[in-house]
C-alpha cells in the first residue's frame, strides 16, 4: 500500500544544462538514439544530463522543472520493487521493444497497435506538468507524448462507452514484483471517458525530449496531471472501452483509502495522513497542495454539481 513519505532525496545540485528546449513544440523519433528535433538543442553526450535551464523552464505555475535524475531515480513502480530508490536499477532490463498495445471493449476500430506505429502516427508534443504522489511528494516533468483522444477518435468509441481502462503488462518473471500476493496483478486504472479525452490527458513516450526510461513507464505511461500520480498507470498493453465504472489495483487494496477519481484534492484527506502539503522533490520546505493539483481552471467543469468528499 503506498506508504507515507519515506526519506526523501537529497535535494539535487542546481546547475544549467547546455540543454535549451524549444517550447512547447519537441519532437521525439524512435530509433536506437532517440533525440529532440529542435533548432537549439545541442549534443548531449554525457551523464550531466540534468535540469535544462532553471532560469527559463517553468511549468503554467512559474515552478522549475524537476531534475532529469531525480525523475528518473525516484519512481513507484511496485512490480519491481516498492523502494523508489532501486526501481531504476531493477528495471534495466526490461524489454521495451517491440511493444504492442491492444485497444478494444466498445469501439467500432479495434486494433493492436505497435508504440513505434503510435509515435509516427501522432504528432509527439512537450508538456510540462506537475505530478504530484498521494504519498505528499511531487514533481514537474518536461514530458513528451501525445493526447489520448487522438488514439479515442481512431478507435471510436460506440455510444455505450463510458469508461476507459488501462492494464499494464502482466509478467511475474519481468516484473517480480508481481509474484507478491497482496495486490491484484496486472496494474490496473481507470478514467471516465469526458476525463480521458481531455486535452490535458496524454499518453508519454519520452521525458527531457528523451525516450522514456522502463522507471518511468516505458513506452507508453498514462499521464493525467490533475490525479495523484496513481492513476497515472505505467508500461500499458491494454486499453478497453467499457460501460462499467472500472475496479483499480488501489480500490481492490484498500477502498477506504484510494478512490477511482483521485484527484488532488487538499480538502480530502488521506485516512492516514493529511493532503494539506506537498515536498517538491529538491525543495527543504513543504508547499500548499493545491486543487486538481493547479489545474482547477481546465478541469473542474468535468465535476460539477459532484461531491469530492464522495468521490474521492
Ligand atoms: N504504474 C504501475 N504499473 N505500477 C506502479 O506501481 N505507481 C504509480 C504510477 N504508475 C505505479 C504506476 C504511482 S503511485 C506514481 S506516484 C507514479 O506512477 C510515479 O511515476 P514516476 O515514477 O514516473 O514518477
Amino acid at each position: 500500500m503506498l506508504n507515507i513519505p519515506s526519506p526523501e532525496i537529497t535535494p539535487e545540485h542546481i546547475y544549467l544544462s547546455r540543454r535549451k528546449f524549444m517550447s512547447g513544440a519537441s519532437k521525439i523519433m524512435l530509433g536506437a538514439a532517440l533525440t529532440v528535433a529542435c533548432s537549439d538543442q545541442t549534443e548531449s553526450s554525457n551523464s550531466d544530463f540534468d535540469s535544462g535551464n532553471r532560469q527559463t523552464d517553468r511549468d503554467n505555475l512559474g515552478d522549475s522543472w524537476t531534475s532529469y535524475k531525480s525523475i528518473t531515480n525516484y519512481n513507484n513502480f511496485y512490480e519491481f520493487s516498492v523502494n523508489k530508490e532501486r526501481v531504476a536499477v531493477m528495471a534495466q532490463d526490461l524489454r521495451i521493444s517491440p511493444w504492442e498495445i491492444e485497444v478494444g471493449g466498445m469501439v467500432k476500430n479495434p486494433g493492436r497497435y505497435h508504440v513505434d506505429d503510435l509515435l509516427s502516427k501522432f504528432d509527439q508534443e512537450e508538456r510540462v506538468y506537475r505530478l504530484r504522489c498521494v504519498e505528499g511528494w511531487s514533481m514537474v516533468i518536461p514530458w513528451t507524448g501525445f493526447p489520448l483522444r487522438r488514439l479515442l477518435d481512431e478507435v471510436e468509441p460506440t455510444m455505450n462507452a463510458r469508461y476507459v481502462r488501462f492494464e499494464t503488462l502482466y509478467d511475474p518473471v519481468q516484473l517480480p514484483g508481481q509474484n507478491d500476493g497482496w495486490y491484484s496483478w496486472p496494474y490496473v486504472e481507470g478514467l471516465r471517458l469526458d476525463e480521458a479525452s481531455h486535452d490535458l490527458t496524454i499518453l508519454a513516450t519520452g521525458i527531457y525530449g528523451r525516450a522514456l526510461l522502463p522507471q518511468n513507464g516505458a513506452p507508453l505511461r498514462l499521464v493525467v496531471p490533475w490525479k495523484y500520480g496513481f492513476k497515472s498507470i505505467k508500461s500499458i498493453v491494454r486499453m478497453d472501452l467499457v460501460s462499467e465504472q472500472p475496479v483499480s489495483l488501489w480500490m481492490k487494496a484498500a477502498p477506504v483509502e484510494y478512490g477511482f477519481y483521485a484527484n488532488v484534492n487538499p480538502n480530502v484527506h488521506h485516512p492516514r495522513w493529511s493532503q494539506d502539503t506537498e515536498r517538491r522533490i529538491g525543495e527543504l520546505q513543504r508547499r500548499k497542495t493545491l486543487l486538481f493539483n493547479g489545474y482547477a481552471e481546465q478541469v473542474d467543469n468535468l465535476y460539477t454539481n459532484m461531491d469530492l468528499k464522495i468521490h474521492f
